[in-house]
């Protein structure tokens, strides 16, 4: 890891209830985290500020998307500065599920980072390969697509306030986790494409985290990874070892 903080985040995507959330945060709250470990979660939009009001440090509650304008006619949207308002600091932006699903091209993601960190969010960018990508070898090719549309829209020093989330499409909610060589080979190509194209300083300062089917039993191997930082972690957030992929980086 190199100096870089773990970071774990989990990502409730459209799941849980008042009372199901209810009880993750506590959980999360009486779990004694370690300082050296940042944790985010992620519930639905309906339920951050209950989350915000109810989560203790060293948590932090993060939203899992945002738009891009600060206010006005955009219905069903959420602006960065709302978040901001309400005491919500981060955001996971570029989910392959967003991309997928609801047609965020690269620059519509890009452009939501841009808006995101001006708002003063720091920012979880997802990237990653779709299956027939991986089949096909062109996993670092669309992973530097994906990063080259966000270069073009922050300066370097804003890369401060950007962790990576490597999620290869084929990894998430299937139960098939990449191995440890593939995520650790990925990671690195990250890096090294961070260190070419923005700064050495970037390269060895961002947080590279992973994500696809991490669990309770595999996050330790994962984590030993010199260019893994930590997990963003779907299905698992919401079950009690989420706690332990919390502490899996100590
Ligand atoms: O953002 C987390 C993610 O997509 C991974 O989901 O359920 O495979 O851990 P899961």
């Amino acid at each position: 890891m190199a100096g870089r903080k773990f970071f774990v985040g989990g990502n409730f995507k459209m799941n849980g209830s008042i009372k199901m959330i209810k009880e993750i945060i506590e959980q999360i709250n009486n779990a004694k985290l370690d300082d050296n470990t940042e944790v985010i979660v992620a519930p639905p939009a309906l339920y951050l500020l209950k989350v915000q009001e109810t989560l203790s440090a060293p948590a932090q509650v993060s939203a899992q998307n945002c738009f891009t304008e600060t206010s006005g006619a955009y219905t069903g949207e959420i602006s960065p500065s709302q978040l901001k308002d309400a005491d919500v600091h981060w955001v996971i932006l570029g989910h392959s599920e967003r991309r997928a699903l609801f047609g965020e091209a690269d620059k519509v993601v890009a452009d939501k980072v841009r808006a995101a960190i001006k708002a003063g969010l720091g920012v979880i960018a997802c990237v990653g390969e779709k299956l027939e990508e991986r089949e096909n070898g062109t996993t670092e090719e669309v992973v530097q697509r994906q990063l080259e549309a966000i270069a073009k829209e922050i300066d370097e020093d804003k890369w401060k306030d950007v962790v990576i989330a490597y999620e290869p499409v084929w990894a998430i909610g299937t139960g098939k986790v990449a191995t440890v060589e593939q995520a650790q080979e990925t990671h690195a190509g990250i890096r090294k494409w961070l260190a070419k194209t923005i700064s050495d300083k970037v390269a060895q300062e961002t947080r590279i985290i992973y994500g696809g089917s991490v669990n309770g039993k595999n996050c330790r191997e994962l984590a030993k990874s010199e260019d893994i930082d930590g997990f963003l972690v779907g299905g698992a957030s919401l079950k009690p070892e989420f706690i332990d992929i919390c502490k899996s980086g100590s």
